[in-house]
């Protein structure tokens, strides 16, 4: 169970790396953790030399913290994030959520992989996410609470915040990137869906589905940071043209858009920092 000691230490050891902490963090997901390559003045701390931290152990997640400027402006990436497939249970999942608040990070941007349900979607596509679906599995708030972070029970209506989704809906229209707007469902994994369980989500509302972002939306609103989450549709989802899901097609699709990832996360990390 995770304590306030815990995450203090935690905090101490990124706020001693990296000096002044960004107001804004960003999770990177599969196929976006090169954007770190696009930093300036960076400085790195990986998950392993933080204490009571968990390594990331999903590939294509190096597990580190890497602090630097996006055409001048200073963010913290967080390269590599904990997923409840690889074992770790919800509150160690969200752990460095909570440790970078903590730190004294405001605003936290969730970036993800994801299949498409809703048919305007194509492979490629941007999508915010506009709220999210969590059907099964205890919430990473589960047990005692810990008051110093939050309150035991919380608000989750303007989970993925307004405010930011429309400073991320301007950023991509002055850059000409198409960012669509849906809603996600998670599912633990690490198994793709079967094409029942995504008709399921489909009758319920969801356009998307994924296996992360939903525990650390849930712990960012229960400290108090507003959340932005971004997925990019890997692939359809199960069933939807009937082509068998390969962890290969996720990642290549991620490493084909990154260069417009890079382009929409700047401009928008730039309209955010506009907006202070
Ligand atoms: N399902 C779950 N997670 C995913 C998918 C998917 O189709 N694509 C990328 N991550």
């Amino acid at each position: 169970m995770t304590t306030i000691e815990q995450l203090r230490e935690s905090a101490q050891v990124i706020c001693d790396t990296f000096g002044e902490i960004p107001q804004t963090a960003m999770v990177l997901g599969s196929g976006f953790g090169e954007f770190a390559k696009i930093l300036t003045d960076t400085k790195v701390l990986p998950y392993a030399d933080i204490p009571h931290m968990c390594i990331s152990t999903a590939p294509d997640h190096v597990g580190r913290l890497v602090c630097g400027k996006v055409n001048g402006v200073p963010v913290l990436l967080m390269q590599g994030r904990l997923h409840h497939y690889e074992g770790y249970s919800f509150a160690q999942t969200v752990y460095p959520v909570q440790a970078l608040s903590l730190a004294g990070v405001k605003n936290l941007i969730l970036t993800n992989a994801a299949g498409g349900i809703n048919t305007d979607y194509a492979v490629g596509d941007f999508s915010l996410i506009t709220d999210h679906i969590k059907l099964c599995d205890p919430s990473p708030m589960h047990g005692a609470n810990i008051p110093e972070l939050g309150p035991r029970f919380f608000d989750m209506t303007n989970a993925y915040d307004k405010t930011l989704r429309t400073l991320a809906l301007q950023a991509a229209q002055e850059t000409g990137i198409a960012l669509k707007e849906g809603v996600y469902a998670y599912m633990s994994g690490p198994q793709f869906e079967t094409p029942a369980e995504i008709r399921a989500l489909n009758v319920l509302g969801a356009d998307l589905v994924g296996m992360s972002t939903v525990a650390e939306t849930i712990a960012a609103n229960h400290c108090g940071m507003k959340v932005l989450g971004i997925s990019c549709v890997t692939n359809m989802a199960a069933g939807v043209t009937g082509a068998p899901i390969t962890s290969e097609e996720v990642n290549e699709t991620g490493a084909k858009m990154l260069s417009q990832f890079s382009t929409l996360a700047a401009a928008i990390l730039a309209k955010i920092a506009q907006n202070r």
